[in-house]
């Protein structure tokens, strides 16, 4: 599905992320892969060489404009253009979710919009030199319709990002650029795992969920990913596709 695809991966930090099952398909499926990381790169690396054909990591904290503005360069020595860009990346400081909504600073917000909201831009931009007719952006999201408990100001950066892929639907398309979200149920990750109190939407999702949902299996994300980055959704851009066992669509 994806042979000869090149893509640009970011977000790994363990094996349960889900950009690690994204690495992980891309490679069974054809494609040529780089890897992003940020902060441990000895870690990101490390996780690297579990995958099928260890791909290069380049350090990326997309908060870092030296960092953005040598990511093209940095990553053609490995990949002569870029036919699709995974966006996998969030963080909201502690002050900013589980549950001290009112009370968030707004430095703790900021830091969320930025790095969670803002840096789908910031990276597209940064390799849009790269991106040709037909390439695809996809990042995370999480329901961004609903006021969670817990999530917080992170729930206010995932609609600021739901907004920011259309925007670049808009901008891009006509360059034959798409952009699109999955809008993934919730996932033991270690981005999870630093919300406290994540932990009573599993039940919950468990439950509801026509089709159930399994907490610790990123691959559904990761499939819609990449079926996003292939040539079966070429007219699709602007979108949020939900792999979420349904949950979104049922009521209590
Ligand atoms: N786990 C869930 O329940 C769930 C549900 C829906 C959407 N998502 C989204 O999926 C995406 C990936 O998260 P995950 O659940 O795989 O967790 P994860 O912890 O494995 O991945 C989050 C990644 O963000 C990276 N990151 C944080 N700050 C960064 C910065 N300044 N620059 C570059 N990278 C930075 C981390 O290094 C990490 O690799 C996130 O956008 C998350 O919001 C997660």
């Amino acid at each position: 599905m994806l042979e000869g695809k090149r893509l640009l991966v970011t977000g790994v930090i363990t094996e349960q992320s889900i950009a690690y099952s994204v690495a992980r398909l891309a490679q069974q499926h054809g494609a040529r892969i780089v890897l992003t990381g940020f902060g441990r790169l000895s870690l990101v690396e490390r996780i690297a060489k579990r995958l099928p054909d260890p791909p290069p990591v380049i350090e990326l904290d997309v908060t870092n404009q030296e960092h953005l503005a040598a990511l093209a360069d940095n990553v053609r020595p490995h990949l002569d253009g870029l036919d699709g860009v995974v966006h996998s990346i969030a963080f909201a400081p502690q002050g900013a979710i589980g549950g001290g909504f009112l009370d968030a600073s707004w430095e703790d917000v900021a830091t969320a919009v930025h790095v969670s909201t803002y840096s789908y831009k910031a990276l597209a931009m940064a390799v849009l030199p790269m991106l040709g007719q037909g390439s695809g952006l996809v990042g995370l999201t999480f329901d961004a319709t609903l006021a969670w408990p817990v999530y917080d100001w992170m729930g206010v950066a995932k609609a600021g990002l739901e907004s920011t892929s259309r925007y670049l639907a808009r901008y891009l398309g006509p360059k034959g650029i798409r952009s699109n979200l999955v809008s993934a149920g919730p996932l033991r990750t270690m981005a999870a795992r630093s919300i406290p109190g994540f932990e009573q939407f599993e039940d919950e999702w468990t439950k509801r969920a026509p089709l159930g949902w399994q907490l610790a299996d990123p691959e559904p994300a990761a499939r819609a990913c990449l079926a996003l980055l292939s040539d079966w959704f070429p007219a699709t851009t602007g979108e949020i596709v939900h792999v979420d066992g349904g949950y979104h669509a049922v009521g209590s």
